[in-house]
């Protein structure tokens, strides 16, 4: 006890000097510099390992795992026909939580359940530095499956893989009219109903924003119009305070095929020198 009151009233009469406090704010100023630099290489070497075993996993597969790269290809460009969604490029976090969301969704049995309250799992939930996260569901057959297969450093490993790899869009083709339609909707929303603009929340392009609003550009036109008929039937339940869900349910059927199309005629590149 003698020691810490003493080295207490010790810093207490030294901080009153000025002098001490200009020293100690000199040396935490070269001090922290070099602290960056050395840890630096570490860190970026650590990443570069698990990116590998990410790469490894992807490709690979394991005994429980079925590789990645089967259904979203060899370079995570997804699939536009089959309507696999793209991976290359996309927020590590986001790819981190989508992995989380399908691993939470319980698998499909024959089992009828009584239906319960759409929301029920979804209960806000405040941390202490205020962010709210709602966790939530997102079913798919397929992904179901593997997602739940994968520990917490397969999904860390998985989403620092993906995150870095490069991508560049091709531009479809469609009709004059489905587009401008399109991007009405896309830049203007519809505000005689209240509805905000895509770009409000993906971006200004629809390049996406940070790890909770994903990329539109360079997803296959089925896929979207299907992730947005899933919100509108609560077989994806996972957007953070139901952002999502509030668009999905004011879309018309005329709406999806619209705004999808516009979003696949666009170019764009991501990760590329
Ligand atoms: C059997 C085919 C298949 C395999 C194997 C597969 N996926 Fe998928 N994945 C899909 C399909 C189909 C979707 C779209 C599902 C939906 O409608 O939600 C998807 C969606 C995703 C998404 C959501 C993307 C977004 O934009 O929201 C992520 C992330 C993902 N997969 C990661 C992976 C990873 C990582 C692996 C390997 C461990 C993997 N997938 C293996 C078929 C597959
Ligand atoms: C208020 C904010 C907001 C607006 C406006 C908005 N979105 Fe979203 N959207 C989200 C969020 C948040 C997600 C991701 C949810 C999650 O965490 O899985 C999302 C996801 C999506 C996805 C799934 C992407 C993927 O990779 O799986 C599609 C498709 C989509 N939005 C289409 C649209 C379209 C089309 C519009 C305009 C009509 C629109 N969004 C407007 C918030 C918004």
């Amino acid at each position: 006890m003698w020691l810490v009151s003493y080295i207490k009233h010790f810093l207490i009469a030294k901080l009153k000097n000025a002098s001490t406090w200009s020293a100690l704010l000199a040396g935490l100023m070269v001090l922290l510099p070099l602290m960056i630099v050395m840890l630096f290489p570490f860190s970026s070497s650590l990443d570069q390992q698990y990116r590998l075993a990410g790469e490894r996993l992807a490709s690979n597969g394991s005994r429980d795992t079925l590789a990645c790269i089967t259904c979203h290809g060899r370079q995570g460009e997804g699939d536009f026909v089959m309507g696999i969604p793209r991976l290359a490029g996309l927020h590590p976090d986001y790819i981190k939580k989508q992995l989380e969301d399908y691993a939470r969704a319980p698998l499909r049995t024959r089992v009828v359940l009584d239906p319960i309250a759409r929301d029920y799992i979804k209960t806000p939930r405040t941390y202490g530095d205020l962010t709210v996260f709602t966790p939530g569901t997102r079913h798919n057959d397929e992904m179901n499956v593997v997602a739940k297969t994968l520990s917490p450093e397969d999904r860390h490993n998985l989403a620092l893989y993906y995150s870095a790899l490069p991508f560049v869009a091709t531009p479809k083709a469609y009709d004059f009219e489905t587009l401008e339609r399109g991007e009405d909707l896309a830049l203007r929303g519809k505000p005689e109903y209240g509805l905000p603009a895509c770009v409000s929340c993906h971006g200004p392009n629809g390049q996406g924003f940070g790890a909770v609003f994903p990329p539109l550009v360079g997803q296959p036109m089925v896929y979207m119009i299907d992730q947005i008929n899933k919100w509108q039937t609560g077989r994806r339940d996972n957007d953070h305070l139901s952002l999502m869900k509030n668009i999905a349910n004011q879309l018309t059927d005329g709406d999806k095929i619209n705004v999808a199309a516009y979003y696949s005629n666009q170019s764009y590149s991501v990760n590329v020198e």
